[in-house]
Order: structure tokens, then sequence, then C-alpha cells
């Protein structure tokens, strides 16, 4: 009784306009899903708060595991319950559809992203790397213990598990180059580690089926100079500025064709640069970011994404095939 004299009518409202937008599934999983997952689920969140983009609609359920344990077993009763799910991670390189995204949006937190050191020889170090820990983390951590290899990815923002799946790279080095191995759990929720010589890495790619999830990486490190390392990370993130724009994008938009000139050299070459669709904008610094200019929306970036699409293969006969992963437009998950 206390606790309903208590609520105002305002909060009131406010627990009921929220109770109204959870999807029609949501009592059906809270019943079901209780040998499963006993832990927090965020209903109907906006997704431009966790993507580097800040455009997108509501996720339906938002949900952090943060063990590996946690996520094996959520996936096996989301599977049970057929709700339809997808893993994020930094929100660095996805571009969330205005009409936001239908099922449960499973994200590593923070509490996902132990560094620890596995094994030591003749000044080799492998770290292990929980996929939850910010690639910007493992970055610095790495430079303060004097551990060089990974100073090409100072400034890469988004997670190690987008890191591991994506290929990540820039300035000549990738994380192929320094992965040993990773733990990866498949759509059942089962884990298996592959070393580095049973995974296909390629280009922006860790060529395994889109359903494996990244969770852990062990990363061939070697011992070096902190001073060294921490100035090589330094010229990194200024060449970064220098060449690229700061405003929210999702890094470059683009792979770069197999051969030739790059996307952003095409995009410039096109006369795209700074060309504006309502909110978003190919930026004028580089080509190959199509930036949000405060108020772009999901449908904003798309339709540039469209215009420069079509642009480059009329003048250049190339179709540039989007480095950014699109979620929850028709098509994609
Ligand atoms: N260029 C232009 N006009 C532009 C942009 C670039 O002519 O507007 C030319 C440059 O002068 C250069 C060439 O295109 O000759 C390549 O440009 P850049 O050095 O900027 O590299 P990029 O291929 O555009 C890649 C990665 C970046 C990474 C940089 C630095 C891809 C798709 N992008 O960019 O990664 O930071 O190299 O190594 O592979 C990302 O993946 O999100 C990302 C930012």
């Amino acid at each position: 009784m206390a606790a309903v004299a208590m609520t105002t009518w305002h909060e009131n409202m406010a627990v009921e306009a929220a109770a109204e937008t959870r999807p029609a599934w949501a009592d059906y999983f809270n019943d079901e899903m209780i040998d499963f997952w006993l832990g927090e689920v965020l209903w109907n969140q906006d997704m431009a708060k966790f993507t580097s983009y800040g455009v997108g609609g509501c996720a339906e359920a938002i949900i952090w595991p943060a063990s590996v344990r946690e996520l094996s077993l959520l996936l096996k009763g989301i599977r049970r319950l057929n709700i339809p799910w997808r893993l994020v991670g930094g929100g660095s390189n996805i571009l969330v559809a205005d009409e936001g995204l239908k099922g449960i949006t499973l994200i590593f937190g923070k509490r996902f992203a132990t560094i620890e050191v596995v094994g030591e020889k003749d000044g080799l170090v492998d770290v292990r790397v929980e996929a939850g820990c910010s690639l910007a983390r493992l970055v610095n951590w790495c430079a303060e213990q004097g551990l060089s290899g990974l100073e090409f990815a100072a400034g890469i923002p988004g997670s190690v598990g987008g890191a591991l799946v994506m290929n990540a790279g820039a300035w000549g080095g990738d994380i192929s180059q320094v992965i040993r191995s990773i733990t990866v759990m498949d759509e059942y929720g089962e884990c298996c580690d592959k070393e580095a010589g049973q995974l296909h890495y390629g280009y922006r790619s860790w060529g395994e089926d889109a359903g494996l999830i990244a969770v852990a990486g062990v990363f061939g490190l070697q011992r070096g100079d902190k001073a060294a390392i921490k100035e090589k990370c330094r010229k990194v993130v200024a060449a970064r500025m220098k060449q690229q724009p700061q405003e929210a994008s999702c890094g470059s938009f683009f792979k770069n064709p197999p051969q030739g000139r790059s996307a952003g050299e095409l995009i410039e070459l096109a006369g795209l640069k700074g060309k504006r669709l309502g909110g978003a904008m190919v930026s004028e610094k580089h080509g190959n970011f199509l930036i949000n200019t405060g108020s772009a929306t999901a449908h904003d970036l798309i339709r540039l994404m469209h215009l420069v699409q079509s642009t480059v293969n009329e003048k250049f006969g190339v179709l540039l095939e989007p480095e950014v992963r699109l979620l929850g437009f028709a098509g994609g998950n």
C-alpha cells in the first residue's frame, strides 16, 4: 500500500507508457527464461546511445551478458523461444535503422573485459582479452606494460570482439598479424578455441560464419620500450586526427576495392566530398567518411550511401561495398 501511495500520477503514467512499449513477447520471455537468465533486460532502448553514429531507432530489448557462461545460457534460451537476436560490440561500426531492432540485442558489457597475461617466453608475451574490452583500453594497457604489437590500433574505436571479427586495421597493421587464437561461440552456445592457423583472415574479415561470436582473443605481443611504444601510439593517433574527420561516423563507410584506387579517392574524384542529404554528409576531409552532422537519420545516411555507390559506379565502374554493418534494414539482421 505504501508503495502505491508514494507513486505519483506522473510516475504511474511513465510506468504504463514503458509497459506499453514492451514487445508482445516480453511476458513470455520473462516467464520462459527463468532457467536461463535472471539478470537485467532493458526494454525499448534508444540505439543512438549505443552507436558512434548516434542514429537509429529503439532496440526492443538489450541484455549485457558478463561472462561466457551467461552468454551460452542466454543463447540456449533465446533459441528455444525462437526470438530474433544479434550481438553488437562497441557500436562503432554499425548503422541501425530508424525503425529499430526487433528481438534481443546482446552487448558485451564492461564487465566482460578482462585483460590477462597467459604466457611469456623470451620476450614474447601472450595476452588474453575478453571481447567486451574496448580496443582503446587494450592499447593503453599494452603501452603501460611496455608491450608492443598493437600500436597500429591506437585511436581505432570499438570493442576487442568487433576488432577480432572485422580484422580491424590501420597503417599497414591489422588484427590478423598479432592474433594467436580466438575463443569462439556458436549460436547453440558452445565454445571452442581456434588457433591462428585455423582462421581464414582476410581484408576486414575473419573469414568465419556470420553466426559465430568471438568471445576472447589471445594476442602475441613483444616486450619493448615503454616510451617508444607510447610515442608510436601518439604518432598514430595524430595521423588519424589529421587525415580523418572527428564528427560522428562509423569510421570508413566502404571497404577499399580489391585493386586500384581507394574508396576515399574514388569518392573524391567523383566530386562527392561535401555532398549533403538531410543531416548526412560526405566528409570534406576524407571521402570515405559519411558523417552525421548532428541531425542525420539512418535514412539520410542510407540515401547518401546509395548516391555515393551509384555515382562512383557510373563514373568508374566500381561498386563500393559497405564496411559498416547495417542492422534492422530489410534483408539485414
Ligand atoms: N584519398 C583521397 N581522397 C580522400 C581520402 C583518401 O584521395 O578523400 C587517398 C589518400 O590520399 C591515399 C588513399 O586514398 O592515397 C588511401 O587513403 P587513406 O590513407 O586515408 O586510407 P584509407 O584506405 O582510406 C584505411 C582504412 C582506415 C585506416 C586508414 C589508415 C579501410 C576501408 N580504411 O583508410 O580504417 O584508418 O587506412 O591506415 O580499409 C576503418 O576501417 O574504419 C578505418 C578508419
